[in-house]
């Protein structure tokens, strides 16, 4: 696949068929991952992949099952809400399954220092910028392989729980989780609010 389709292709999803990824499959992912720009040259990254159910528990057991929207109010957030609202109501319900039913979780973790959790200025984070070009590449090569993730912000103490469990060392910090599978056909389609190059440049001067 082009990169230009790639980058338009990809979405976020929240709904998997039961469809295993190939081994290889994943590696070229994770090695597109490993190809993003690194801050200190020495792409301080690692990758954990959860594929066996239990393993996949025992990482999520942090975050909350969701509840359908059966509520009036958010059947209707769904029909009338504006695109940020419709994507809460259909994102808020599948913060468990969109993990859990993805064929694999990929944990990237960074390795961080004091700077990044105590920022004095944008450099402090370049350790957390770095992962996140990572992050995009392992989205844009799986968009590549017919592929597609799911994401979620750990929140509170969320993240270093799950590194706890899963045996990371504690100055490795986990930006994200990432479902990788297939993605279901009747996935739902979210309204994008839709900007244009032209109306975001600012020639010479802002
Ligand atoms: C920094 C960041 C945090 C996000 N956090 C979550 C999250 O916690 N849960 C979730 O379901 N989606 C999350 N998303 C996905 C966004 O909802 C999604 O990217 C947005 O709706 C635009 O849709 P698209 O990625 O399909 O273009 C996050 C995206 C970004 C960039």
């Amino acid at each position: 696949m082009d990169l230009y389709e790639a980058i338009y292709k990809r979405r976020i999803v929240r709904d998997f068929k039961e469809k295993s990824v190939p081994d290889e499959t994943l590696k070229k992912i994770i090695d597109a991952g490993l190809q993003a720009p690194t801050h200190d040259h020495l792409r301080n990254w690692e990758f954990v992949i959860l594929k066996d159910k239990e393993d996949k528990e025992r990482a999520l057991q942090f975050v909350r099952q969701g509840v359908e929207p059966t509520l009036e109010i958010l059947k209707q957030t769904l029909v009338n809400g504006t695109p940020q609202q419709k994507m809460y109501a259909v994102a808020m319900p599948r913060q468990y399954s969109m993990l859990m039913n993805a064929s694999h979780i990929i944990l990237p973790f960074f390795k961080a220092n004091s700077a990044v959790m105590k920022p004095t200025c944008v450099r402090s984070l370049n350790p957390l910028s770095s992962v996140w070009c990572v992050i995009e590449n392992i989205f844009l090569a799986a968009t590549a392989e017919g592929l597609a993730c799911s994401m979620r912000i750990p929140v509170g103490e969320e993240g270093v729980n799950v590194a706890k469990v899963i045996g990371a060392p504690q100055n490795y910090l986990l930006p994200c989780y990432i479902g990788l599978g297939y993605a279901c056909e009747d996935n739902i389609e979210l309204e994008q609010v839709k900007y244009s190059a032209e109306e975001k440049m600012h020639f010479g001067k802002w």
